[in-house]
């Protein structure tokens, strides 16, 4: 396959990309190819790697309303809604429902998700249910899995437990959940037993952490120094850590060194965060989402996920990491060119880094992975959540969108005139 004319997301144009078997082959201008090769126009638009969702949870989506709807809003509102519903799930319907949204995620042109799985529940129905879907999908997606004890490894009795039955069937990662534990000296112990059990492992970690409007929260540093201490550099993840939109400036500037050392990962979720922080304040209201910027430019990967899509924290969503890039970037107000391109990265390169995709990338040698979009450039595609026109996994095209047209018909106008929804 050929695809030619393309703009690419580092700003580059006029880039034909040629597909040999499931390989990216050749990058280049004008490259020629052998008789009888597929060949797409991409007519100036972007062509782009996959998306992907560093932070999600697949037992729990598409279950809106089940067994009844979140009225608080909150996120602990949410947990208790949760636990009504865990006793009546059943594998058939948590296979079903994670299958229907891995559909919608193709369509969207997002190829690789990390999907936390709630290993609380003893039968570990979820566990199993997803490990299925992750082999039945993995032709065409990659989920990533992340035992993820929910009610706490030190605040329910059969969760450590359970967390370690879980990784010996397969679950790729430690998850934990320090800021839920019932003390603070329960949450940090609960990150020193996961990072050390990770690190007998050799797996990763990535945690629910500081997920609070609580400045004092500051799981986050202790995971910072397990991750030191036991030489975890790089394979570490905190997720959320909203509380540090509301730590003292001083504090944070300790803290981010401290991050960067460790070589942590960070992973915002703006949709979520927006949504749920802040329940408890009157007015002026925080936003609650991590500080994006300062991480960044503190060296840190920053990756952002969508969490939750109609369940029972959150009511929206559609599998679109475009919609969560937008949303990142009116949170943070990161609203510069160099900026908005930086959220772009949160939903593609970034988050590959997260997950450790060896073979993601724009790249010769690199899995025939991307997505062509109705956009010329990143910040078209975000301003436009922009069509996915053609998605490519491993050199076949897996999905096609017909590109967004409006036809009007106004007075005073022509009868009829036709635009496209990009300029
Ligand atoms: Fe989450």
């Amino acid at each position: 396959m050929l695809i030619t004319n393309a703009n690419l997301a580092d700003g580059r144009t006029g880039i034909d990309v040629l597909t040999d078997g499931d390989r990216i082959a050749a990058i280049g201008a004008n490259l020629s190819v052998p008789e009888g090769t597929e060949k797409i126009d991409a007519q100036g638009q972007l062509l782009s790697p996959p998306f992907v969702d560093a932070h999600f949870h697949m037992d729990a989506t598409l279950s809106y309303g089940l067994p009844r709807v979140n009225q608080s809003g909150t996120l602990l509102e949410g947990i208790a809604l949760w636990g009504e519903l865990k006793p009546d799930l059943t594998q058939e319907a948590l296979v079903g429902r994670a299958l229907q949204y891995c559909d919608w995620a193709v369509a969207k042109g997002l190829l690789a998700i990390r999907t936390h799985v709630d290993v609380c529940d003893d039968r570990l129905l979820a566990v199993e249910a997803l490990l299925h879907v992750k082999q039945v999908v993995a032709p065409y997606l990659d989920l990533q899995l992340v035992a993820f004890p929910q009610d706490g490894i030190l605040r329910s009795p059969t969760a450590l437990a359970n967390l370690k039955r879980s990784l010996d069937m397969g679950v790729d990662v430690v998850g934990g959940i320090p800021h839920f534990e019932r003390t603070m000296a329960d949450g940090a112990e609960s990150v020193r037993i996961l990072c050390e059990l990770a690190a007998e492992r050799g797996l990763p970690v990535d945690m629910h952490c500081d997920e609070s409007d609580d400045p004092m929260s500051r799981h986050i540093e202790t995971l910072a120094f397990h991750t030191h201490r036991l030489g975890l550099h790089g394979r570490v993840t905190g997720s959320h850590l909203t509380s540090m939109h509301s730590m003292d400036n001083y504090y944070v500037s300790k803290l981010l060194p401290l991050m960067r050392e460790a070589q942590v990962h960070a992973i915002a979720n703006p949709l979520i965060n927006i949504t749920l922080q802040g329940r408890h304040d009157t007015y002026p209201r925080r936003r609650g989402m991590t500080r994006v910027p300062e991480l960044m430019a503190a060296g840190i990967n920053v990756g952002f996920g969508h969490d939750c899509v109609m369940d029972p924290w959150y009511s929206l969503g559609s599998g679109d990491m475009l919609e969560v890039a937008h949303m990142g970037l009116h949170v943070a107000q990161m609203t510069s060119q160099a900026q908005m391109r930086a959220c772009f990265d949160a939903v593609t390169v970034n988050s590959a880094k997260i997950l450790g995709l060896a073979d993601y990338g724009l790249e010769v040698g690199k899995r025939a992975d991307f997505v062509l979009l109705q956009a010329a450039d990143v910040v078209e595609a975000i301003r436009l959540r922009a069509t996915r026109l053609i998605v490519v996994r491993a050199g076949q095209v897996v999905a096609r969108t017909p590109p967004a047209t409006a036809v009007l018909s106004l007075p005073n106008r022509p009868p009829s005139v036709s635009w496209t929804l990009r300029r």
